[in-house]
């Protein structure tokens, strides 16, 4: 994932090198989206109308795919994302309350990033951890009996 804003032309050619790459593929827009994903950190809105043309789609068509599914961001994560779980398991092990505390906490709702970048909060339906919720993935690494205080050092903590 890189860390800085790419330019429109860094855009341009990461979008015709992945086309290339998923060319013949039946249905390749869930795939290269992933890719831009994994290599931005996030779907550029920028991307969009860069992939339509690529793709002989619509920009409708692009755009309702990236709003559809959850795990696409619009704009770059903080250096740390914690996401917490908020599927059945982990609501009956105070999966809620401790989403309100980390909102409070962070100053943030779920969805955003604070103002300096530090932090993204995010939400997620199951980590396949259900007997230790309430669980959390942080950076990409899941968390079982999660507090608040342990995510808010792990936000200070660039997520260790
Ligand atoms: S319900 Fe939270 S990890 Fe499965």
């Amino acid at each position: 994932m890189t860390s800085t804003i790419p330019t429109a032309a860094e855009l341009t050619e990461l979008v015709r090198s992945l086309v290339r790459q998923h060319r013949g593929e039946r249905g390749p827009l869930l795939e290269i989206l992933h890719a831009v994903q994994e290599q931005l950190g996030y779907v550029d809105p920028a991307v969009v109308p860069l992939l339509a043309a690529e793709l002989n789609l619509s920009r409708a068509d692009v755009h309702g795919v990236v709003t559809f599914y959850r795990d696409f961001r619009s704009a770059p994560p903080g250096r740390t994302t914690i996401r917490l779980c908020r599927a059945e398991a982990c609501a009956s092990l105070g999966a809620e309350q401790l989403v309100r505390a980390a909102e409070q906490a962070l100053g943030i709702g779920v969805g955003e990033t604070t103002a300096d970048g530090a932090t993204t909060l995010d939400e997620v339906f199951c980590l396949g951890n259900c007997a230790l919720g309430p669980s959390a993935q942080i950076n990409g690494r899941v968390r079982g009996r999660v507090d608040v205080r342990q995510l808010l050092a792990a936000a200070r903590g660039g997520g260790r």
